[in-house]
């Protein structure tokens, strides 16, 4: 009887080894290893363990460059305050022994749910004072203030400063409200231009150019298709629902099939929340699958393209809130259609105002963007919604300023109540960095 016991053991322990071997060698994701809960941030990919650890060797060195090959391009166009290279001057060594800013992994582990704060931050909140601990002798405006509040009360940020630096705030201090001005779309000539692809001509195949047309096609179908964006450029069914060479048909066109007209939009889309897993191959995102609050009859619902584009009309409209809230169902993303903004947008869906003059999620979430192209300039969605989120103050530029002062925006964004509702009210403190900034600038004179 012990004997078949210890058999019994023995096979099964075997057999336990060899799955999770297999699964080590073979399978992308691999939910028996992973050693503690995911950053916010990384959870969604936290099972393709090599998306970061990309080699089981070289250690620290390893990381650091997977970091920098997802993260390095947003680091750089926010002109980063404090890059790899300001501590890679001999004359910061100093700095460095006490906390080694070269090394993304000094402040963002992963694994460590108890010790991680908001945007992967897994160092205690006032570790400014490692190396700024003089800033209140140098500066009489900051005598007094605690180093919990540099980067947590609207006024610095670590990496991102783009909308709060010295000279910055001194240029908009005396701003009056801008009349809202938003980037208009850019027209189709442009548009293609901007895309930084050949126009395709072999795309342009007639409707009815291949034999499933015929099989496949309704009235309806054709008729929105007509109407739509695709239809009037001479974008035919065969564009999406083929692929060449092999010409056979696609039922349920995705990201790839719009991938070659459409390059910068893709890019955003697989460097997002939306999009992430996809990039990594796995399965795509759905509603049931995220942490935050989502509407449950969307809980199967596959994130692509076609989540916010309708396949045939592909409304920008519809694409820019309705699409969003068919999901999404935090407090914040509820209360938009009450708030003034949300009243605003229901004046576009009647037609009593354009686009352009009112706000909506898209708005502060994919703005459009200016892009240069062989000395032009273009318009094109950011379609990254993670792009602008945080810190929030990167929404200050990208939107808000668009329409409000500079420290209107300020006051607003570190408003946790007016996220909540939506910005339905006005800020309840003053941020003061713009008033310090100018006593100063008075005082050097
Ligand atoms: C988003 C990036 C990312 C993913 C995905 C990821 N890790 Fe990690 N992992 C890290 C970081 C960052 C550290 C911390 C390194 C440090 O603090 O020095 C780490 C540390 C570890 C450690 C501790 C040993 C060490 O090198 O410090 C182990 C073991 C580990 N990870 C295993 C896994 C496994 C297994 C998976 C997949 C199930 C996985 N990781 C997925 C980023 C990641
Ligand atoms: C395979 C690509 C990939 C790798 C490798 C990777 N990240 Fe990320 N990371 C992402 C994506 C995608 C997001 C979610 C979208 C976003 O917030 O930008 C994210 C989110 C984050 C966030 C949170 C931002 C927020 O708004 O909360 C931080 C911080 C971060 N990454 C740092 C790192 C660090 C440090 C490393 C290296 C240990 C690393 N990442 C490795 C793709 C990657
Ligand atoms: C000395 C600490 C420190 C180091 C080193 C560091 N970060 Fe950060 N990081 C932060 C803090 C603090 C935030 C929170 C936002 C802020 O204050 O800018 C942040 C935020 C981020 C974000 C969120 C988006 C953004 O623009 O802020 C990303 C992505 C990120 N870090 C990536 C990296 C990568 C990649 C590296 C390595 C090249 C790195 N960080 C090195 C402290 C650090
Ligand atoms: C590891 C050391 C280190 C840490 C930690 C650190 N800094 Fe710095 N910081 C520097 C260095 C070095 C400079 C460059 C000083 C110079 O150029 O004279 C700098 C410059 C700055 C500047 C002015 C320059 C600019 O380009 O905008 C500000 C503002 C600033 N840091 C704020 C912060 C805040 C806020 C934190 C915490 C969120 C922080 N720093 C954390 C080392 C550090
Ligand atoms: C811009 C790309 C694009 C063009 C052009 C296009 N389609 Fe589609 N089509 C799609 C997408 C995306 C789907 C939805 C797949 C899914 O549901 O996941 C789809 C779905 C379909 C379906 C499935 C039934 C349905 O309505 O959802 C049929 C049939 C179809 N298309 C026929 C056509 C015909 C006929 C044309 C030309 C008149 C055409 N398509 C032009 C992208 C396109
Ligand atoms: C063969 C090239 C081609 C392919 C493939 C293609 N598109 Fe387009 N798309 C265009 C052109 C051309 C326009 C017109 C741009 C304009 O009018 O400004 C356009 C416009 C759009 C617009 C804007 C509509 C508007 O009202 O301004 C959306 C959204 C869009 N495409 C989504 C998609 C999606 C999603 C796919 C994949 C299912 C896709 N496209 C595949 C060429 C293409
Ligand atoms: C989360 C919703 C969402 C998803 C997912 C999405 N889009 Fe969009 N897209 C929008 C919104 C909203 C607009 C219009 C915003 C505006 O008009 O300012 C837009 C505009 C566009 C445009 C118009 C041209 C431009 O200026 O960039 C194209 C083309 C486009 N999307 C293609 C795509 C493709 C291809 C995918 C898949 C990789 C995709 N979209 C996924 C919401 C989305
Ligand atoms: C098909 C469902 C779906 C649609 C449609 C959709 N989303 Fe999402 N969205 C998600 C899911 C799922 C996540 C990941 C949430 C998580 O990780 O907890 C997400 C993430 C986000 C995030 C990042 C949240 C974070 O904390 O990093 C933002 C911002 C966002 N969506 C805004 C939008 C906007 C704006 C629209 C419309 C233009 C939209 N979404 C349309 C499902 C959707
Ligand atoms: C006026 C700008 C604005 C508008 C309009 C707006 N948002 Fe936001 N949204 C924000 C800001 C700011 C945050 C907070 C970012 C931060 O600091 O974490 C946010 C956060 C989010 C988040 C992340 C929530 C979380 O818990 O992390 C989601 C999802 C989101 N918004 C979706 C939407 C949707 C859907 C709509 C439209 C129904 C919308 N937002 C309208 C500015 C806006
Ligand atoms: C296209 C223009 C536009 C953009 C972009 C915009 N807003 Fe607004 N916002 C308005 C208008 C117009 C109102 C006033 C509506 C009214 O008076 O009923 C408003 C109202 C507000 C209010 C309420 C003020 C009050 O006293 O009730 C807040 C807070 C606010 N916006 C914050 C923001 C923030 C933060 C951003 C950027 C993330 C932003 N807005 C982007 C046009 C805009």
């Amino acid at each position: 009887m012990k004997k078949m016991i210890w058999l019994l053991w023995l096979v099964s322990t075997l057999a336990l080894a060899g799955f999770l071997g297999y699964e080590l060698a073979y399978e992308k994701e691999k939910p028996n290893f992973l050693i503690g809960k995911s950053t916010h941030g990384h959870y969604q990919i936290e099972l393709a363990c090599d998306a970061c650890h990309t080699s089981p060797f070289g250690g620290e060195e390893v990381l650091q460059d997977a970091c920098v090959s997802c993260h390095g391009d947003e680091l750089k166009a926010s002109l980063d305050s404090h890059p790899k290279k300001k501590f890679t001057d001999p004359r910061n060594a100093d700095l460095i022994s006490v906390l080694d800013a070269r090394q993304c992994v000094s402040c963002h582990s992963e694994h460590n749910p108890d010790i991680t704060h908001p945007m992967g931050l897994t160092l205690p909140e006032d570790y400014c004072v490692q190396c700024h601990a003089d800033v209140g002798e140098e500066r009489p405006t900051h005598k007094g203030l605690t180093f919990e509040t540099c980067a947590s009360a609207g006024c610095h940020n670590y990496h991102d400063n783009r909308a709060l630096y010295e000279d910055f705030l001194l240029k908009h201090a005396h701003d009056r409200t801008p009349s809202p001005q938003q980037l208009l779309p850019s027209t189709l000539k442009q548009y293609l231009a901007s895309q930084r692809v050949e126009w395709p001509e072999e795309n342009l195949h007639s409707i009815k150019g291949h034999a499933q047309v015929q099989a496949v096609t309704t009235p309806e179908i054709e008729h929105e298709w007509l109407s739509s964006a695709h239809g009037q450029a001479g974008v035919g069914c065969n564009s999406c629902h083929t692929s060449a060479p092999s010409e056979l048909w696609i039922e349920k066109p995705g990201h790839q099939q719009c991938q070659s007209c459409h390059t910068a939009e893709v890019k955003g889309f697989l460097a997002g929340k939306h999009g992430m897993r996809l990039a990594q191959k796995l399965s795509p995102m759905t509603p049931e699958q995220a942490r935050q609050p989502m509407q449950t009859d969307a809980g199967h619902a596959q994130l692509g393209c076609n989540s916010c584009h309708n396949a045939h009309t592909d409304n920008r409209i519809a694409a820019s809130t309705e699409a969003c809230l068919g999901c999404h169902a935090d407090d914040h993303s509820l209360a938009f259609e009450q708030s003034p903004h949300g009243q605003l947008w229901q004046q576009v869906l009647s037609g009593e105002r354009t686009a352009e003059e009112a706000v909506s999620c898209a708005t502060c979430h994919m703005p459009r963007e200016s892009v240069d192209h062989y000395g032009d300039s273009f318009t094109q969605v950011q379609h990254n919604q993670n792009a602008t989120l945080r810190p929030n103050e990167k929404m200050i530029r990208s939107s808000c300023m668009s329409c409000h002062t500079l420290a209107f925006s300020i006051d607003a964004l570190a408003d946790e109540k007016l996220i909540n509702n939506n910005f339905s009210g006005s800020p309840d403190n003053h941020i003061e960095s713009i008033d310090m900034a100018v006593s100063r600038d008075v005082k050097h004179r």
